[in-house]
């Protein structure tokens, strides 16, 4: 596991730009796994300038790591809006190469469908990931099973509570996600993950010097041979 205590969150951010960037340059049909959230927003518009600088996503293809169950694909709070809206019709990665889990329909079925296109398609060559404020991965949320595969997963009060932000006051908010599971993040050729700021500095901490457990699933990412952590110094204060 290689961590990198940046000085800043802009450099842990730009240095998250240029791994990527890095292999779609090396690798122009690279599959992505791919991240959303609050960490992910700068990312994809450092993503977005290196296109307008002439870096092509046409040949991409792309996973999303989850989508939250019950909403439509056009909804304006659905992952498959985010990463339309902060990338997709930005860049030249066609739609069609971008996957996210269904998230209306059978949950159960939409889980095996993912799992059966990323096998179709994979691996994944690089997994971007954020990291929860309780460890999570994806919506691996504490408990996790480490060998875990795609599927619906209840979402904890915390990240309930930290998503929160992104829905209108008084909008219910969906209670459950599909996520890639553990097991399939883990089957990724590379992982690089991106955590910023001081309120993910326990989970930092948990996930680099704690013990492998599926209390902290993004612990799990010490079983991984090739990952790249970034920080910034707020999130690495609890790093001994
Ligand atoms: C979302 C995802 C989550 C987020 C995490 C951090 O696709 O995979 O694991 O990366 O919840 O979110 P932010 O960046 O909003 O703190």
């Amino acid at each position: 596991m290689r961590v990198v205590i940046c000085q800043s969150a802009a450099e842990a951010t730009e240095r998250t730009v240029a791994t990527i960037t890095r292999q779609v340059r090396a690798k122009p049909d690279s599959v992505l796994g791919l991240a959303t959230g609050g960490t992910m927003e700068a990312v994809y518009a450092g993503l977005i300038a290196a296109h307008q600088a002439g870096l092509s996503f046409a040949q991409v293809r792309s996973f999303n790591l989850d989508e939250y169950v019950g909403l439509p694909a056009d909804h304006p709070h659905s992952y498959a809006m985010y990463m339309r809206d902060r990338f997709v019709d930005h860049v030249d990665l066609p739609v069609a190469r971008c996957h996210l889990p269904a998230g209306q329909g059978d949950p159960a079925q939409a889980a095996a469908d993912f799992e059966a296109l990323i096998a179709a398609h994979g691996p994944i060559d690089l997994q971007l990931l954020g990291l929860g404020r309780n460890g999570h991965i994806g919506f691996n949320e504490p408990a996790s099973a480490l060998t875990s595969r795609t599927r619906e997963k209840a979402l904890s009060q915390t990240t309930l509570d930290a998503n929160r932000r992104f829905f209108g006051p008084g909008m219910p908010m969906p209670q459950s996600a599909i996520t890639m599971g553990i097991g399939t993040i883990l089957d990724a050729r590379k992982i690089v993950m991106l955590a910023l700021g001081s309120d993910k500095a326990e989970a930092v901490q948990a996930m680099i010097e704690g013990p492998l457990r599926a209390y902290c699933p993004a612990s799990a990412v010490q079983l991984h041979r090739h990952v790249t952590i970034f920080i910034d110094p707020a999130a690495a204060a609890g790093l001994t």
